[in-house]
């Protein structure tokens, strides 16, 4: 029996909401179109992921890299998500939903920031549904930076190298009160984590749709929990270690 592998509806979903762009080109409307209707899915996503009992959503909205694009295209996100977050506060504090933001925030827009920082104060006592934003986010860029901090402890005598393990790791990271995704999430066809939560994801479920995210909607999520339910996660174990545990 193999029943306790077999997870049920994951506690931590982490998703690359991917397709924008091209959704809006194939429609021969500009990319912002794409974004804009992508912040519709993003409220749609939250609701289901809240009605069925996930505890933490995880979604990537704006990654390092994506500062390379063209200015025009920046500054139309940085005020989307400006809008978004002034909209949607209402809903996030109604529904007992802590929000949080990880990732490069002091590159981010100081009116974006600080709407940014206050969302997160405002709702830091919510015990429901933790939605956070990775904005400025990127995987390579958090590992260094946590090795940093750790180096600069050790210099300092705070601790010694051998004190380094997974547990303090972890603890070091902008995730650190998050933990590790169960499952990802990635939509528009790419099959790719894209400097994505990169230590966080090593043991996640992924799983990949044709469907551009402004297409996906809350079927679309529960037809991954679906695919998620039927899968056994084995960390690295054989079946029969994980039918003896039972
Ligand atoms: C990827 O599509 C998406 C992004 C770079 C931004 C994601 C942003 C949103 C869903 C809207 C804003 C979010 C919030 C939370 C307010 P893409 O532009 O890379 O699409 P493409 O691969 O087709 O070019």
């Amino acid at each position: 029996m193999l029943a306790d592998t077999r997870s049920q509806t994951p506690e931590h979903i982490a998703i690359i909401m991917d397709g924008n762009g091209r959704w809006a080109e194939r429609r021969g409307r500009p990319r912002i179109f794409g974004h804009i209707k992508g912040c519709g899915r993003v409220r749609e996503i939250i609701r289901e992921a809240d009605r069925l009992g996930v505890k933490k959503l995880t979604l990537y909205a704006f990654s390092s890299e994506n500062w390379g694009r063209p200015t025009d295209e920046v500054s139309v996100l940085m005020r989307l998500l400006y809008k978004w977050l002034i909209r949607e506060r209402r809903e996030l504090l109604e529904k007992n939903i802590r929000f949080r933001a990880i990732g490069a925030i002091h590159r981010l827009p100081v009116t974006v920031q600080r709407m940014v920082e206050d969302t997160m104060k405002v709702s830091q006592e919510n015990s429901g549904l933790q939605v956070t934003l990775a904005l400025s986010y990127g995987g390579r860029e958090e590992l260094v930076t946590t090795a940093r901090r750790l180096a600069s402890r050790v210099v300092s005598g705070e601790i010694s190298v051998t004190d380094i393990n997974e547990d303090l790791f972890s603890s070091q990271l902008w995730t650190a009160d998050i933990g590790d995704p169960d499952l990802l999430i990635r939509t528009s066809g790419e099959q790719r984590i894209s400097n994505f939560l990169l230590w966080q994801l090593a043991y996640a479920e992924l799983y990949f749709t044709d469907k551009m995210w402004p297409d996906f909607k809350a079927s679309d999520l529960r037809l991954s929990l679906d695919a998620y339910s039927r899968r056994q996660r084995r960390f690295g174990l054989t079946e029969h270690q994980l039918e003896v545990r039972v």
